[in-house]
C-alpha cells in the first residue's frame, strides 16, 4: 500500500483489523480480530446516554530495521484501568490490553508509516458500555476494542508554533473526572476549542477550576514552560501539577529526559498564571501534539502575551530526543519501547 505519509494529518484511515473483547457474566472474554469497521449496539447502551466510556491514545514507530515499537503501553493500560475503575467499567487487564494493541499493529503492517517520514501508527483503544439498559445504572456488558489509523507529523515543515487562548469555561469540575480519560470530558471541551479558534488561536488552555488562577492543560495535551535558571544554575522545566488535568505518558517522558539527557531542573507544581510572563518558552506535550511549540497566549481580557522564543531551543531539543527514543534512533536507558513481534505468517 503506498500512502502519502506527509499529509494524512490525525483523521480516521480505517486498516484492515481490529481487535475486540467482551465482558459479560463478569468476565472479559479471549478477544479476537476482526474486519468489521462498525459496532452495533443496543438503543439503551449506557456508553450512549450516559457517557459511560473512556478511551486511550498511543502510538507505534517504525524502527530503523522496520520494526515496530509502542511507546510505554503498559503505562496506556494503567491509566485504561485506573479510568475505568472510576467509571465502573470492569478494567480489561493489562494482558489484555497489550495483547490487543500488539495484535493490532502486527495484523495491520502496510499501515505502520515507514521509519524517518515523521508519521506514526496511532492506536485508539476503547472502552464502551453497551447492552440494553435505561436506568442510570452500569452496563451488563462491555465492549473493548483497539483499532488504529496512521496519523501525519503534526509538524509538517519544522516545528510549527501554536497559539493558545485561555478558556472561559473550566475543562472538568474541580472534584470531578478531568485526570481521567473518559470521553465527557472532550465533548464538553468542543465548543471551547471551537471558541479558541474563532478568537484566532488553535487551542483552548484551561485554568485550574477550583481558583482559576493556576494553569492546567490545553484541549488536547499537557503543557510545561521552560525558565532561565539564575546565577549559572540550569534551566528549569516547569509543568503544572493539578488533581483536574490528565498524567501524561508523554509529559512524563520529557520530564525524565529534561533531567537525563538535557541536565534540566524539573518542577511539578501548580503553575500559577500570572507566571506566564516569565516564561522563555511553552510548549504542549502529548501523544498526538508530541512537542508543539506555543508562540503566544491569548487572555481573557484579550491581551496577548508573546513567548520570547516562540520556537525555543529546548522544546526543540526535547522534541528531537523524545522522536529519537521513540523510533529507535537512541538508547532507551528506560525500557520505553515495546517491541511489537511480528504477524505470524497465519494470522491472515
Ligand atoms: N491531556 C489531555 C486532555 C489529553 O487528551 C492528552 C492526550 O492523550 C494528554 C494530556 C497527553 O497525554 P499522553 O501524553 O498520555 O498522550
Ligand atoms: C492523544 O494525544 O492521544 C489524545 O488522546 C488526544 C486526542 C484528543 C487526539
Amino acid at each position: 500500500m503506498s500512502r502519502d505519509w506527509v499529509n494524512l494529518g490525525v483523521n480516521y484511515h480505517p486498516t484492515p483489523w481490529r481487535f475486540q473483547a467482551v465482558w459479560e457474566d463478569g468476565a472479559w472474554s479471549e478477544g479476537e480480530l476482526v474486519a468489521e469497521a462498525t459496532i452495533t449496539l443496543s438503543e439503551g447502551s449506557t456508553a450512549i446516554h450516559y457517557g459511560q466510556q473512556c478511551f486511550e491514545g498511543l502510538k507505534a514507530h517504525a524502527g530503523p530495521d522496520g520494526e515496530a515499537y509502542l511507546f510505554r503501553p503498559e503505562q496506556n493500560a494503567a491509566r485504561m484501568a485506573r479510568t475505568a475503575e472510576r467509571l465502573l467499567i470492569p478494567p480489561p487487564p493489562t494482558e489484555l490490553f497489550l495483547r490487543g494493541v500488539e495484535a493490532t499493529v502486527a495484523a495491520n503492517p502496510e499501515a505502520l508509516p515507514p521509519h524517518g517520514c515523521g508519521a506514526a501508527l496511532y492506536l485508539r483503544p476503547l472502552l464502551i458500555g453497551v447492552g440494553d439498559n435505561l436506568g442510570l445504572r452500569p452496563a451488563p456488558r462491555f465492549i473493548f476494542r483497539v483499532f488504529c489509523s496512521p496519523v501525519g507529523p503534526y509538524f509538517k515543515a519544522g516545528l510549527k508554533p501554536i497559539r493558545l487562548a485561555v478558556s472561559p469555561f473550566d475543562r472538568v469540575a474541580a472534584r470531578g473526572t478531568g485526570s481521567f480519560k473518559a470521553g465527557g470530558n472532550y465533548a464538553g471541551g468542543l465548543y471551547a476549542s471551537r471558541q479558541a479558534k474563532q478568537l484566532g488561536c488553535d487551542e483552548a488552555l484551561y485554568l485550574d477550576p477550583d481558583t482559576r488562577t493556576f494553569l492546567d492543560e490545553a484541549g488536547s495535551a499537557n503543557v510545561f514552560g521552560i525558565l532561565p535558571g539564575s546565577d549559572g544554575a540550569p534551566d528549569r522545566l516547569v509543568t503544572p501539577a493539578s488533581a483536574s488535568i490528565l498524567p501524561s505518558i508523554t509529559m512524563d517522558a520529557l520530564c525524565t529526559l529534561a533531567k537525563e539527557e538535557l541536565g534540566l531542573s524539573v518542577e511539578r507544581r501548580p503553575l500559577p498564571l500570572s507566571e506566564l510572563a516569565q516564561l522563555r518558552e511553552l510548549a504542549c506535550a502529548g501523544t498526538a501534539a508530541v512537542v508543539t511549540p506555543v508562540s503566544a497566549v491569548r487572555l481573557e481580557d484579550g491581551t496577548e502575551i508573546a513567548l520570547p522564543q516562540p520556537v525555543g531551543e529546548t522544546t526543540q531539543r526535547l522534541h528531537e530526543v523524545l522522536t529519537a527514543v521513540q523510533t529507535g534512533l537512541m538508547e532507551d536507558r528506560w525500557s520505553w519501547r515495546h517491541l511489537v513481534a511480528a504477524a505470524p505468517a497465519s494470522a491472515d
